[in-house]
């Protein structure tokens, strides 16, 4: 959930958190019977239906091409939810959620088809009592917003912003374009019919339990933030590794690259929260203008920086874990010679009073060693005197690390002296771990879009403020093609990635 309650409030006489009150609303899933849908959407739904985090006056419509109807699409979702749920179908609660389910067949651009789907959802309300209220989830492909936004409203399918009871919501996931002016001109397009405050960007990274708690890790603890500054901070490193290939998205990751798909959204939504001030208050728009200040602060990239410290590579054949991985060529769906990046290696600057001189470096690859994303905090070292006066030993620093997954958590490593009767030290790690299995992502943003609540969202200003920083990135490797380093497949990135650090006399952290 968004940050924007008060958690005090939150707990009601039995120790357990309140519901909120969930409003009746109408689901509508452009593309529901599509991979999204089937690996997070229907799953995340069922588990907010176990945990009552549905509204109690619900309906799940599926608008999509397909040859389906409402019988067909709950086998999909009952198959979607066996195979992709946190926690296993259970009969009971699977046919109260089925009824939800419903299935209109239509074509994005048929304005007909909307006639049908309005009519339909007039049905909807007065068989589920959704009054009227709307969610258009655009689960599709970027192409397709503008033909949907335009004939919602052409079928008078959207509610003004503060019409009276009800209301019209739209949801788009990233990438919102391919640099600043194709997102300027997708973000246009949806403004064309809905407000701001009608629009919900997902970043599913935003909706992750750990990256959610670090605003609370640095507010609501005092340990942390005296700390949180350039004064004891020595630099930071944001990791976001998978071992997966691009697989079946090869014809999307041939458009994309690392630095679109994972960079430009998840690493830098990451990062702006790492370096925001405290915001005024939890309200969405606070948290997020602070967060904005971040991205505008960062110091763009000029062509040196890009040369230097902008790093790409892309996986060739290996061993990941063992088992043999070929090459991102020899993915089915990439052209001959490509040169997209499936890894990429930053260092940033923020240039605002906080974090003058403390370097941000960032990395994300596919088919790395292990599937890893990690926030580290390197402190400062003590001085080289008493126990660090050692010219060949010195002494590790402090690290906070945050693990986002998996075996989600938190670890302080810190120096202690080893047990017995000689001055050695040794570093260990207080470490957090949470008990149970953590919501998913979009079980959390969900249901807050359901619930109206923005803090989680991409405002349109910092998904351009994304673009303006990686566009001359882009540019600069657009103009330089036939130059891309290759890693091996089980490795931790091109060699280029560790000369980077090694060059500023730091390291990657081992993960
Ligand atoms: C998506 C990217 O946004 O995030 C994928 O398009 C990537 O390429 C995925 O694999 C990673 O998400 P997660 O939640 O598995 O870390």
């Amino acid at each position: 959930m968004g940050l924007n309650r008060e958690p005090t409030v939150a707990l009601n006489n039995t120790g357990r958190a309140a519901k909120p009150e969930y409003p009746p609303c109408a689901l509508v899933i452009f593309g529901g019977a599509g991979a999204l849908s089937h690996r997070k959407l229907l799953p995340a739904l069922y588990n907010l239906a176990l945990d009552g985090d549905l509204p109690e006056k619900v309906a799940i419509v599926c608008f999509s091409m397909e040859e389906m109807n409402d019988e067909s699409y709950r086998a999909f979702a009952h198959d979607a939810i066996q195979k992709n749920s946190r926690r296993p179908i259970h009969e009971q609660e699977w046919n109260g959620f089925a009824r939800t389910l419903r299935f209109v067949r239509g074509r994005f651009n048929e304005p007909a088809d909307y006639r049908t789907l309005r009519t339909q959802l007039e049905t909807v309300d007065r068989e589920a009592g959704t009054e009227g209220n709307r969610v258009y989830y655009f689960a599709i492909p970027p192409s397709f917003i503008e033909t949907c936004a335009n004939a919602l409203h052409d079928a008078n399918m959207i509610r003004p912003p503060d019409g009276p009871g009800t209301f019209s919501r739209v949801v788009v996931e990233k990438p919102i374009g391919r640099d600043l002016a194709s997102s300027a001109a997708i973000n246009d397009r949806i403004a064309a019919h809905f407000d701001e405050g009608q629009i919900f960007r997902i970043d599913h990274y935003l909706g992750k339990e750990t990256v959610e708690n670090l605003m609370v890790l640095r507010f609501a603890n005092s340990i942390f933030e005296p700390l949180w500054t350039s004064r004891f901070i020595d630099h930071v490193q944001i990791t976001v590794a998978e071992e997966e290939g691009v697989g079946a998205r090869a014809p999307y990751y041939e458009s994309a690259g690392a630095l679109r798909d994972m960079v430009q959204s998840h690493i830098l939504q990451v990062l702006s929260i790492i370096g925001m001030e405290p915001p005024r208050s939890t309200a969405a728009d606070s948290v997020r203008d602070t967060k904005l200040d971040v991205l505008q602060s960062i110091r763009p990239f000029g062509d040196e920086d890009i040369e230097k410290y902008a790093i790409r590579g892309q996986y060739g054949a290996g061993l990941v874990g063992g088992v043999p991985a070929s090459a991102y060529l020899e993915e089915g769906g990439v052209a001959a010679g490509s040169q997209v990046e499936t890894f990429v290696a930053l260092r940033c600057w923020i240039d605002n009073w906080r974090w003058a001189g403390v370097p941000f470096y960032l990395r994300t690859g596919k088919r790395l060693s292990k599937r890893a994303s990690e926030i580290a905090i390197y402190f400062k070292s003590v001085p080289r005197i008493l126990y660090n006066s050692n010219p060949r030993a010195h002494l590790a620093p402090n690290i906070l690390t945050i693990r986002i997954q998996p075996n989600e958590g938190l670890a302080v490593h810190i120096i202690s002296k080893v047990p017995g009767p000689q001055a050695r030290l040794q570093q260990v790690a207080v470490d957090f771990h949470y008990a149970t299995s953590t919501p998913e992502a979009y079980e959390t943003l969900l249901r807050d879009i359901i619930l109206g609540d923005q803090t989680l969202f991409m405002r349109r200003d910092s998904v351009e403020a994304s673009w303006q920083l990686v566009d001359p990135i882009l540019d600069a490797w657009k103009e330089t093609p036939g130059e891309i380093p290759v890693y091996s497949a089980g490795s931790w990135g091109p060699l280029e990635a560790a000369l980077m650090m090694a060059a500023d006399g730091r390291s990657w952290r081992v993960l």
